[in-house]
């Protein structure tokens, strides 16, 4: 039986907390619009041609998402932030993409203790909101994952990284 550890801050999460949490996912959204819009750009190679156009169509969803949750974080009565989070280059295509999949992962751990958050504070909108970017950011993953070749990582069951073990 996996035990079942009470996930961080559940206990203690406030409306001023979430904001700031919220204002993290916000730069992570950044990191991934900045990254989506370099790495499509960049890709070459026959192999990469399809992956590139799902990069650049990733691109626009993470702005849709950094929309919503600036929005989220109004609301709170907070002010956004306006920093991303760093972005790594490489001129490695593999390297890219292994890039954007550990950020993705990073992104998905954090939006499903998101909703989890929001629905402690009774903010059942704003969680159906964060539901709907994971699913999105699901999609991201599998789109990654398959260009890589390698299998969609499981997040369920650990706060570690299972795509990060070394090559
Ligand atoms: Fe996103
Ligand atoms: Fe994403």
């Amino acid at each position: 039986m996996p035990d079942l550890k009470p996930v961080e801050n559940e206990q203690e999460i406030t409306r001023d907390r979430l904001a700031e949490l919220l204002n993290e996912d916000l730069s992570r959204e950044y990191q991934a619009i900045i990254a989506y819009v370099v790495y499509s750009q960049v890709l070459k190679g026959a192999a990469y041609m399809n992956i590139a156009d799902q990069l650049e169509i990733h691109a626009k969803q993470e702005l849709d998402h950094a929309l919503i949750i600036s929005r989220q974080i109004d609301y709170l009565g907070k002010m956004p932030v306006v920093t991303p989070k760093p972005v790594k280059t490489s001129e490695d295509p593999k390297e890219m993409l292994r890039f954007d999949l550990d950020n993705e992962n990073e992104t998905i751990r954090n939006y499903r203790l998101r909703v989890r958050q929001c629905e402690q504070l009774c903010e059942y909108a704003m969680a159906e909101q964060i539901r709907q970017i994971l699913v999105a950011e699901q999609d991201h993953q599998i789109d990654l994952a398959t260009a890589l070749g390698v299998d969609v990582p499981n997040l369920s069951d650990s706060k570690k990284d299972s795509s990060t073990k070394k090559k």
